[in-house]
C-alpha cells in the first residue's frame, strides 16, 4: 500500500508512521510526504528520512481553486493507494475526496462526531467531558465528517490542560493511526 501523507506541523503522528515501517511492524510504502506551509517540523522529518516531500503553500495562491489543484496533482503524482491527512490543517475540496474516493484518512484528537474542528482538545475539556479521545475515519469535504474506522479513549484528568491532555490524546493517536494503516494495508 503505497501511502501519501499530509502534514502541518510538527509531524509526531508522521514520525510514528516512518517508525513503524521502519521496523517493520507497518508494512506500507510513504511515497511522499506534503504539507500546506513551508518550514515545518513534519516535512524536516521525512527529509530525514529520506522520504520525497513537497510543499503547496496555502499562501502562495491567489485563489482557493488553483491551490486545491495543485494540491491534487502534487498528490496525484506518488500514484497513493491511501493518502493520510495527519495533522493537516486544511480542508480538501470536493474534487480531492472524489479523486480518493475511501482514501483520504484522517486523525482527530476527538471522539467523533463530538468535537469536531481545529480545537477538538480545547473543546472537549472546556465542555466538561470526563473521556475524550481520538478517531481515524475516512474524510469527506467536511470538517472532520466521514465513516468512522477506529477510536480510542481517554480519560481526562483533574487538573488536566490542554497540552497535557492533547499529549495523552496523541499517544494513543499515534498508536491508533498505525494500527489502523496496518488493518487498511492488510485487507487490501
Ligand atoms: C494531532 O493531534 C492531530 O489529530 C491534530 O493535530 C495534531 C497533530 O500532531 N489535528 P502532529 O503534527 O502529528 O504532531
Amino acid at each position: 500500500m503505497r501511502i501519501v501523507v499530509l502534514v502541518s506541523g510538527s509531524g509526531t503522528n508522521l514520525q510514528a508512521i516512518i517508525d513503524a515501517v521502519a521496523s517493520g511492524e507497518l508494512n506500507v510504502e510513504i511515497a511522499a510526504v506534503g504539507s500546506d506551509r513551508v518550514g515545518t517540523y513534519g516535512v524536516e522529518r521525512a527529509r530525514a528520512a529520506g522520504i520525497d516531500t513537497f510543499e503547496v503553500n496555502f499562501k502562495d495562491f491567489a485563489a482557493r481553486a488553483e491551490w486545491d489543484a495543485a494540491l491534487l496533482s502534487a498528490v496525484q503524482r506518488y500514484e497513493p493507494d491511501v493518502v493520510v491527512s495527519a495533522g493537516f490543517m486544511r480542508i480538501v475540496a470536493p474534487s480531492f475526496i472524489d479523486a480518493f474516493p475511501n482514501r483520504y484518512v484522517n486523525t482527530h484528537p476527538a471522539l467523533l462526531p463530538s468535537f469536531p474542528g481545529a480545537h477538538g482538545v480545547r473543546d472537549a475539556l472546556a465542555y466538561g467531558v470526563k473521556v475524550t479521545g481520538c478517531t481515524v475515519h475516512y474524510a469527506d469535504a467536511g470538517v472532520d465528517t466521514g465513516p468512522i474506522i477506529a477510536q480510542a479513549a481517554v480519560a481526562v484528568q483533574a487538573g488536566d490542560t490542554e497540552e497535557t491532555l492533547h499529549e495523552r490524546i496523541k499517544v494513543e493517536e499515534r498508536r491508533l493511526l498505525v494500527a489502523t494503516l496496518g488493518e487498511l494495508a492488510r485487507s487490501r
